[in-house]
């Protein structure tokens, strides 16, 4: 990552939360003209990615497991990002992928993508999906008894052998259970995989958790409390097994993480009145503080986490249970360990720019920079995007500082692309670009929204002769 001081110097957070920048991004932003070209090219908001963060982030992952000698099939869990590109690598580098509806499958099959290394952990499966998977070899991650009982179905009719995996839930740690709405009883695995049995067409491969949060300590547990089920289910089952512990796997947007800390201390400062607001009408975005002190987190993606990517998943791997390592203790089942990750392979893949279309002050005399762009064009499922955005200068001139606020295009009060105070020390004008840094991981596509009829914004990936070609989603 380069982190040169030039391009964060237009625009930042009145409390910095300044994004790291992959080289590639910061080569762009130097080059306002290729910049405004771009945009002028493909319209705006547009997103512009890289794949080779991408596949760097999997050969990490694959590095890091392989150092434990066991076998492993990372997944890309798609829902992450929409772009074509990123199953075309995910393809060329022969891992698989985690599918979400039937057109996620159905591009993956057409993308030239095997059915044995596609996964669909679908959260609601009808049947035309169920059967898709069926006849193309997809193995179904299986979540509650109804979907058994379709499968079932399904397979009278087309009579094709399916592999199966049980999504699991009703996990443990330190006596507090692990609530999750998906998956089936753990207790209860025994008995589904006899039911299963009795249905010749269906083997059950593996089983499944995702687990809701980033704690590596949640997964030693979890990991710990399936395998002895897996034990137990290998007395009748000799093939193959997999272990897919889903996603979740941290990462850190931050330049400087310890801007995390003090931007949450400054913000609860502001709420407790004992600085300026750094906030639009000093709104705790889930913070409160009151006599008896501050409380709540921050609806955002925690930005800034201590143990990401690679050293999160050695610390499951080293953690030790019953005397062994997790790792040994996998091997020692003959398990095949599966993950699915989304965010944290997308990390330094992309980025968000659109266009400022005016400078005002609102009634309180508050300025505001209006950006032809939405909120849901640079969200996932939190309410806040906590980073500073860039701006690459429009040719005009600017002007004085501005210290105000990012609204976005949808008609409502509360349309604010972030509700964090931003600065501009050379002043902000129409024809600057924002650009929203590091969007890849859900915050471009999760959410994005065409309320009022707005096109979405079109994804371009840049090229190593310096072109940027659209992806086949926006072409196909
Ligand atoms: C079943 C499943 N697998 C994988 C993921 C990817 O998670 P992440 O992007 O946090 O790695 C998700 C995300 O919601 C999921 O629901």
């Amino acid at each position: 990552m380069k982190t040169q001081v030039s391009v964060y110097e237009p625009c930042r957070g009145i409390v910095p939360l300044r994004a790291r920048l992959e080289n590639w991004m910061v080569t762009l932003l130097e080059e306002p003209k290729l910049v405004h070209d771009l945009l002028d090219k493909h319209g705006a908001p547009l997103n512009i990615q890289s794949d080779a963060p991408f596949r760097g982030n999997i050969a990490d992952l694959i590095g890091c497991v392989g150092e434990f000698d066991l076998p492993f099939l990372p997944m890309f869990a798609r829902k992450a990002n929409k772009c074509l590109t990123y199953v075309d690598a995910a393809r060329d580098i022969n891992i698989g992928i985690d599918t979400a509806s039937h057109a996620e499958v159905v591009q993956c099959l057409d993308r030239g993508l095997p059915g044995d290394r596609i996964v669909c952990t679908a959260a609601v499966k009808d049947q035309d999906l169920m059967s898709l998977c069926v006849a193309n070899g997809v193995t179904i991650i299986l979540d509650n008894l109804d979907e058994i009982t379709l499968l079932e179905e399904v397979v009278q009719y087309q009579d094709r052998p399916v592999s199966v995996g049980l999504r699991l839930n009703g996990f443990e740690r330190e006596g507090q259970p692990l609530y999750s709405r998906f998956g089936l009883p753990l207790r209860k695995i025994p008995d589904i995989a006899t039911r299963l049995s009795q249905t010749p067409q269906i083997t059950l491969d593996g089983l499944h958790f995702h687990l809701n949060g980033y704690s590596s300590a949640d997964r030693i547990a979890a990991i710990a409390q399936t395998l002895p089920v897996i034990t137990a289910l290998r007395h009748s089952i000799q093939r193959d097994f997999f272990l897919d512990i889903g996603g979740g796997i941290p990462m850190n947007y931050l330049d400087d993480p310890a801007q995390w800390d003090t931007w949450k201390s400054e913000l609860d400062a502001a709420l407790g009145g004992t600085r300026e607001p750094i906030t639009q009408h000093n709104v705790g975005l889930g913070r409160t503080v009151d006599p008896d002190g501050a409380k709540g987190s921050i609806d955002s993606y925690p930005v800034a986490q201590g143990v990401v990517q690679t050293d999160w998943m050695r610390e499951i791997l080293n953690a030790t249970d019953g005397g062994k390592t997790i790792a040994n203790r996998l091997r020692d089942a003959k398990v095949s360990l599966r993950c699915e990750p989304g965010r944290s392979v997308l990390d330094g893949c992309g980025m968000t720019l659109a266009r400022v279309a005016f400078c005002k002050t609102d009634s309180a005399g508050v300025p505001v920079i209006g950006v032809q762009m939405n909120r849901t064009q640079s969200r996932s499922g939190f309410s806040e995007f906590a980073l500073d955005p860039l701006m690459v200068p429009g040719p005009e001139p600017r002007g004085d500082p501005v210290e105000g606020y990012l609204a976005g295009t949808y008609c409502t009060e509360s349309e604010w692309l972030t509700r964090r105070k931003m600065v501009f020390p050379a002043g902000v004008r129409p024809g600057d670009i924002m650009v929203f840094p590091n969007t890849a991981g859900y915050l471009m596509h999760f959410l994005e929204s065409r309320s009022h009829q707005f096109p979405l914004a079109k994804n371009v990936f840049l090229q190593r002769d310096g072109t940027a070609t659209l992806d086949a989603i926006d072409t196909d």
